[in-house]
């Protein structure tokens, strides 16, 4: 019999589970990502918030700990991106895929595919999988509104189905799994395998400061809620002190947190005036955005390094899925990837015996 766990996804990504770490900024850093493809996953880069030389670096750096395929996640309008691109591209030998929300153009696509790199954009609407696919994408990442960061309105359980009926190409479910019966219910479902961004995160080789891994330990799903007002898209946090203070801001705050996060991000990227001023208008045409939203937008992430770097529990904010809300536990890559599997297959195999065995083992 064929392995149920060998899917497109392990075939075009090169891994053996069909098990995705999704890029998480200042968290899907070289030792988790090393960690995930050398436990059998396949882990992409958060470089969406490095500067160019900064990914450079630490793709030197993953490549240095293991030779296995990874992938790198960044967005268009982050300061540099051109450079960046270009970087990916040289590392091509092991650079297998990217991952993007807002997204190269037809163009762009076409360079990485020439380049043997596959396009893996993450989707959180059926409107957007259909341009992806129409854009010329090897596969898509579909995000329902249990995810983590920036997540769309509908479920998993609607939006996977919805998407999986309507293009031609692999898709990988997101938003909400954790663990092997996610696994096997996203196969039965039809989808290439699952991405998982919090239950990496809660891991040990997760970079997160101890304080906060506790924090997103300790939060029930009562804690954790959809809020537009840190840059005006909804997004998913856990509730704190922070979250509280933006939530009760009015325009004049709204547009004062607007520049300090600018001053913020370019701290922390680099980035002059004149690039952060472009990012944001890149972000406003693209999500329809104010201007003072657009500027927290490209802000937002400093806020939530506050946090995940930092280890600033209440004054930073903690981006996260639905599913931190049922996650207990800190186990290795290994560990999780080993369980994920073993849980996975004993489903599978439940779920085609005979009846009279599925009664015996329920
Ligand atoms: C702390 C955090 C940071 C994130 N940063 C990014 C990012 O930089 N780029 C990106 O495309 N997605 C980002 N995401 C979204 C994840 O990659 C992923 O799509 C999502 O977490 C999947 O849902 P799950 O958390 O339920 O597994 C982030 C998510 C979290 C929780």
């Amino acid at each position: 019999m064929s392995d149920p766990l060998a899917t497109p996804l392990t075939a075009m990504l090169g891994c053996r589970l069909p098990v995705i770490q999704t890029a998480m900024g200042w968290v899907a850093e070289p030792v988790l990502v090393a960690a995930t493809v050398e436990a059998g996953g396949f882990g992409f880069l958060g470089a969406a918030v490095m500067s160019p030389v900064e990914a450079g670096a630490k793709i030197a750096e993953v490549r240095r700990r293991t030779a296995r395929p990874f992938g790198v996640n960044f967005h268009m309008f982050q300061p540099g991106a051109a450079e960046l691109v270009d970087i990916v591209i040289a590392n091509r030998e092991q650079v297998r895929a990217v991952s993007f929300g807002r997204g190269p153009d037809a163009k762009m696509i076409a360079r990485f595919r020439d380049a043997g790199i596959c396009c893996v954009p993450t989707v959180g609407a059926l409107k957007h999988a259909r341009k992806m696919a129409e854009l010329g994408v090897d596969m898509l990442v579909v995000q329902g509104g249990e995810g983590g960061g920036h997540t769309g309105s509908v479920a998993t359980t609607v939006l996977l189905p919805q998407v999986l009926d309507t293009v031609d190409l692999p898709v990988v479910a997101a938003g909400g799994f954790a663990d092997g019966r996610g696994l096997a219910a996203a196969l039965a479902w039809g989808a290439a395998g699952i991405a998982m961004g919090t239950r990496f995160l809660m891991t040990r080789e997760s970079p997160v400061p101890a304080l906060v891994k506790q924090a997103y330990l300790g939060a029930g799903t009562d804690d954790i809620l959809v809020t537009d007002q840190v840059d005006g898209m909804p997004q998913r946090m856990i509730r704190n002190a922070a979250l509280a203070r933006i939530d009760g801001r009015g325009p004049i705050g709204s547009w004062m947190a607007a520049l300090s996060a600018g001053f913020a991000t370019k701290r922390a990227t680099g980035a002059s005036w004149p690039e952060l001023l472009k990012m944001a208008q890149g972000m406003r045409s693209h999500g329809g955005l104010s201007l003072s939203q657009a500027m927290r937008a490209a802000a937002a992430p400093a806020l939530i390094q506050r946090a995940v770097v930092g280890g600033d529990a209440q004054g930073g904010l903690m981006a996260t899925g639905q599913v931190a809300g049922r996650i207990e536990d800190l186990p290795s890559v290994a560990e999780l990837l080993e369980v994920i599997e073993r849980d996975a297959r004993a489903r599978i195999a439940l779920l085609t015996a005979a009846p009279s065995r599925q009664r015996k083992l329920a």
